[in-house]
């Protein structure tokens, strides 16, 4: 039932009180035992009515997620948890919707979570307030803000592994609309101390190690630094490492965050040079010698490390050591030098080392002011956030703690100021009475200290600036003879001092009641570090430097500038930058985190009563709920504290029709709650005591109970009532759903079976109206049968008669026929005897000859003029005119054989025809040479190159070129010659050379000569006395013997007009020279083969032997 409830008070499910101005009784004892109750239940915040406790986890919590900055966005401070975001978003709200500048003042022993809380804020606005890419920007630069001056500010100490050694106020500035342009940061009072020295078990600030681990070898070496912690005399060695922390991302960190907030990267290295001239400085080491007046003399031990960082600063080697070694007071126009010893050259060195960091530290803030400004100069609103370092009670308490709690005596003051001024104002506003509230004011302590005239730190100021021998002692005396008699202040030194026998209290120092306890401080280094001196020779070297951002560092060093009044004590600066901050925040809203740390060994879980209620006391929270509950415990506007306890009285619930303030009357009169306890305020109702509230709260939970249960009921009747509703209707739906379903099958079964009959009744009127119809067509089929016989029989008894008829008819015409053919032949006998057989043998002889010719059509030959075949002849008596039609066929496809020819292969046919007439069936050779084609020229003369000469020489048309074979008529041998037969001449001329032998014109061949026989020889003979005729006549023998013949006898025809003579015969006589040779042929042996071969038999005969 809790579980379900949303959250509208913060009394809801509450873990021991979530504010302590309902704590009841209240005393230390409770106070502590509510903290730990909700500490040990992760409750680390608690309220004094708009103040919040804060204890630190010391892990962390799943409390600060995106989801819990929703839950707590827009909410009022009362209705959730108690929780920083509340606080913040209260702040924010009030700064947004009312215009009012807001505070937050984050206070609490060093380790109890200021700066995380700080941050926690930041984070919360940030998260909450406008967005847009330049509001992001804004807002990145300053949460980017924290990381560098954590790096430079903070340090490990025994108390916190990231203690903040100095005090922060930041303003962060918003538009009208509540988002952030800009911010500003103050600093205050670094603990410069910590540079040269720490003590055990504590580091340098961050920045030294991180440098060390982080930067990369290259950087390292730009800055003259060794990664070896060891190294360097300024850093405490026993504790270098912290665990949990890693220095090298850190310092990633850091540069990035230097980025983003704007530093340039010239600037991020002359930061880092200056770091590392810091670290360097402590390096540096004195030895002491003696000068001849006897003064001590101070000499550096190793000047390596002053070269290294006069070549990191761009000093002058000598100008610093020098200022090392000598120290020059200045004091109307008179300049006195002095030397330093080694103690002073020490003391000389630490100061420049602590002034150049916290001076670089303020440049730092001033740097990041610069970046993080806003940009606009539209009115702003203010939300302020003091992270400074809370009270301080330590075993020794110097200068710094003594600083520290001055600052928070004026922090508790402004606190009591305001809260009482609010509480006061409230009753005004809400027109109650005032009671007057009993409270501590602390006023007195501060002008204990503050006070211009008497005030410790004037006191301490006076002491400084007096001329003559100044040591802590004067000081605490002179403190003696003005403060003894204040009521907080205690020293054993004055004669009269109430304390003279308080050995708890030495006598080097004083003790002051602060109004968070009794604070004992060792007065020795009060004057030293009050003065804050540095020799002036140091500032003057510094602003020489060349590094520009030393000498901006050091702009009293200007010779030009020089200015004999002493600079501000660090007590008074501090004490006026205290004044400034105290005048800024009485302007604004104020609001509270209380910071307490849960023990002193940063651990989880653990809650040291002791250290708590130590805590408690000096923050004076109890002092803090009183004030709260001077007059009444617990106030709540009307509407809410209504709606809360409605439930109460009848008349209120559920519903109250009238003015909130008239329900909250007719409830706390039917409660019947005495009068005294409460009071009605404008808009809110006061209630004095808390046990009243928790009264109600006991009601209102037993009454939420009741209503539970009722609700309960109600809600549990209803359900059952609609699901039965529910199932009923379902229940209707269903029936009649299945009523529908088993109607329908129903009725599909009828409609069906319904088909089934019809079906069958109609195939039987079917059934029946066929067979009807069939039997008439069977009727039909019958009737037509019957009468198809009927006419029939009655048809053909028809065609009897009428073929009856028919052959009577036929007879007698037959008989009429005979009757008459009969009268005709016994009258025409006698002419039919003489005509008739001369008539049939005419008849039958036609029908023979017609039949002849028509076969002979279907069985004519082929057309090819060689085709023998011809049908057989059928009958003798026509077999001249056979054999005519033969011929005639013959001769007819021959001259359609001749009529395809063209005029050439006219020429050849001519030619060959010529042949055939010359030598077919006389000379043997013949039929040998039908199926050769006549080429003539056989030697291509034009073509070959050898018969050039011979080609030149016969200017006519070739007719005839061919080698043949010339007979000796000596031996019978055969000699090659190329035969010519040109239009007009024979020629022979040598095979080899082509040179004519002999030329005869045709006109001068009278014969050739050759045999029967089947051999090529052949004789050309000459006509007597002609020119040729000398050397006789050719003998010759060739293969193409018929055609040279041929085409020599044609050519002879052409040219002479005369036939040429040629005999053929197997003797004859051949004219050589003078001798007539007979030439004989022979039908020879086979000896030679198929060649003939010719012999000379003797003077007269030559022998041709013819295979
Ligand atoms: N709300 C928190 N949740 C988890 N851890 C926390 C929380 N607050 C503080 N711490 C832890 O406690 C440590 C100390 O906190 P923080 O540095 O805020 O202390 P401080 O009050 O600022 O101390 P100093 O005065 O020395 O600066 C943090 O480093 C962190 O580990
Ligand atoms: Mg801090």
């Amino acid at each position: 039932m809790a579980k379900m409830e949303v959250k509208t008070s913060l009394l809801d499910d509450m873990i021991g009180v979530g504010d302590m101005v309902l704590l009841e009784p209240l005393n230390e004892d409770s106070f502590i035992n509510n903290l730990k109750k909700r500490f040990d239940h992760n409750e680390v915040y608690t309220y004094i009515g708009s103040v919040v406790i804060s204890i630190n986890p010391y892990r962390s919590l799943p409390i600060y997620t995106p989801e819990k900055v929703e839950e707590y966005r827009n909410r009022n401070f009362y209705e959730l948890s108690p929780h920083i975001f509340a606080l913040s978003d209260e702040a924010y709200r009030s700064l947004r919707d009312q215009d009012k500048d807001q505070c937050i003042l984050i206070t609490g022993e060093s380790g109890a979570g200021k700066t995380e809380a700080s941050k926690l804020v930041m984070s919360y606005v940030a998260a909450v307030c406008g967005k847009g890419a330049e509001v992001n920007q804004v807002k990145e630069q300053l949460l980017q803000s924290n990381p560098v001056l954590e790096a430079f500010g903070n340090a490990k100490t025994v108390r916190n592994d990231n203690s903040s050694r100095f005090g922060k106020y930041m303003d962060i500035e918003f538009d009208f609309k509540g988002d952030p342009l800009g911010g500003v940061i103050s600093n205050y009072l670094l603990e410069k101390s910590r540079v040269v020295k720490q003590p055990r078990g504590e580091r340098n600030f961050h920045i030294f190690y991180q440098i060390l681990s982080g930067a990369s070898e290259d950087f390292l070496c730009k800055l003259k630094l060794e990664r070896d912690f060891s190294r360097y005399n300024y850093l405490g060695l026993d504790s270098a490492k912290v665990n949990g922390v890693d220095d090298a991302a850190n310092f990633r960190t850091v540069r990035n965050a230097m980025q983003i907030v704007g530093f340039m990267d010239h600037e991020t290295q002359s930061v880092f040079e200056v770091v590392a001239a810091v670290l360097k400085l402590g390096n540096i080491e004195f030895k002491p010698e003696s000068r001849v007046n006897g003064l001590d003399e101070s000499k550096i031990k190793d000047k390596n490390e002053l070269k290294e960082i006069c070549e990191l600063t761009g000093i002058d080697q000598s100008v610093l050591e020098r200022a090392f070694s000598f120290r020059t007071v200045e004091a109307k126009q008179e300049k006195v030098s002095t030397t330093l010893n080694v103690a002073q050259a020490y003391y000389a060195r630490d100061a420049l080392a602590k002034n150049l960091y916290s001076r670089l530290f303020s440049w730092l803030v001033t740097r990041i002011n610069e970046s993080i400004k806003a940009q606009t100069k539209v009115r702003k609103k203010v939300m302020g956030v003091l992270d400074i370092y809370g009270f301080e009670i330590f075993e020794d308490n110097s200068f710094e703690q003594f600083i520290i709690n001055y600052c928070n005596e004026k922090l508790q003051q402004i606190f009591i100021e305001l809260t009482l001024k609010e509480e006061q104002e409230e009753y005004i506003r809400e027109g109650i009475e005032w009671t007057h509230i009993e409270y501590f004011n602390n006023a007195i302590i501060c002008d204990l200290i503050e006070n211009n005239q008497t005030g410790i730190l004037a006191m301490l100021d006076e002491e400084c600036l007096r001329p003559g021998t100044v040591t802590d002692d004067t000081f605490l005396e002179k403190l003696n003879q003005v403060c003894a008699t204040h009521q907080h202040f205690e020293s054993r030194m004055s004669k009269c001092s109430r304390f003279l026998n308080d050995t708890s209290l030495p006598h080097s120092c004083f003790r002051i009641q602060h109004y968070a306890g009794k604070v004992m401080y060792q007065v020795e280094g009060f004057v030293d570090k009050n003065n804050d001196l540095l020799y002036r020779d140091l500032s003057q070297a510094m602003w020489k430097a060349s590094h520009s951002l030393i000498k901006a560092l050091f702009p009293e060093g200007n010779p030009a500038k020089i200015n004999l009044k002493r600079p501000p004590t660090a007590g008074s600066q501090f004490k006026a930058s205290v004044a400034t901050l105290m005048k800024n925040l009485q302007t604004k809203n104020p609001n509270y985190i209380r910071c307490i740390k849960p023990n002193d060994k940063k651990a989880a879980h653990i809650f040291n009563d002791a250290l708590v209620c130590h805590q408690i006391r000096y923050l004076g929270l109890l002092e803090n709920v009183r004030v709260r509950r001077a007059g009444y415990a617990f106030r709540q506007a009307y509407e809410p504290c209504l709606e809360r306890y409605k439930m109460l009285c009848k008349q209120t619930w559920p519903h109250w029709r009238g003015p909130a303030r008239a329900g909250v009357e007719v409830l706390f009169n039917e409660l019947e709650i005495p009068e005294e306890e409460f009071s009605f305020g404008r808009s809110k109702i006061f209630i004095r005591n808390p046990r009243t509230l928790f009264k109600l709260e006991d009601l209102r939970k037993q009454r939420l109970e009741d209503l539970a249960t009722l609700i309960e009921k109600i809600y549990r009747g209803w359900k059952c009532r609609t699901r039965f509703l529910l199932m009923k209707k379902s229940q209707i739906v269903i029936a009649s759903w299945y009523r529908r379903y088993a109607q329908q099958k129903k009725y599909q079964k009828i409609k069906s079976s319904a088909i089934i009959v019809q079906s069958y009744i109609r195939g039987w009127k079917a059934r029946k109206l066929l067979r009807e119809l069939k039997h008439q067509k069977r009727c039909n089929e019958a009737a037509t049968i019957i009468a198809a016989y009927w006419h029939g029989t009655q048809a053909r008894r028809e065609l009897k008669r009428l073929k009856e008829e028919a052959r009577r008819k036929h007879a007698v015409a037959v008989i009429w026929a005979y009757w008459l053919g009969l009268k005709v032949r016994r009258e025409y006998r006698k002419f039919f005897r003489a005509n008739a057989g001369r008539k049939i043998y005419e008849f039958t002889l036609q029908r023979l000859m017609q039949k002849y010719f028509l076969e002979m059509k279907n069985k004519m030959p082929s057309l090819s003029p060689i085709d023998k075949n011809w049908p057989v002849r059928p009958y003798l008596f026509l077999d001249s005119t056979h054999k005519e039609l033969k011929r005639i066929f013959h001769l007819w496809r021959c001259k359609k054989y001749r009529d395809q020819f063209t005029d050439q292969q006219k020429l050849i046919y001519e030619e060959k025809l010529e042949a055939s007439e010359l030598f077919k069936d006389k000379k043997a050779l013949y039929p040998a040479s039908v199926g050769q084609p006549f080429q003539g020229a056989y030697l291509e003369i034009s073509k070959n190159p050898k018969y050039k000469k011979l080609k030149d020489a016969v200017d006519e048309k070739i007719i005839i070129a061919e080698v043949v074979n010339k007979i000796n008529r000596a031996n019978g041998k055969a000699t090659s010659r190329i035969f010519l037969l040109t239009k007009n001449n024979v020629l022979l001329a040598d095979q080899k050379s082509g040179n004519i032998k002999s030329e005869v014109p045709l006109g001068d061949v009278t014969k050739v000569s050759m045999s029967s026989q089947n051999d090529g020889f052949f004789a050309v003979h000459l006509k007597e006395g002609s020119g040729a005729a000398g050397k006789g006549d050719f003998l010759l023998s060739s293969d193409h013997l018929i055609e040279m013949a041929t085409k020599l006898y044609r050519t002879t025809l052409s040219q002479t007009k005369q036939k040429l003579n040629i005999e053929i015969s197997d003797e004859f006589l051949v004219q050589f020279r003078q001798d007539k040779v007979c030439v004989k042929f022979i039908q020879g042996s086979q000896k030679n083969g198929n060649i003939p071969t010719c012999k000379r038999k003797n003077n007269r005969l030559l022998e041709v032997a013819v295979p």
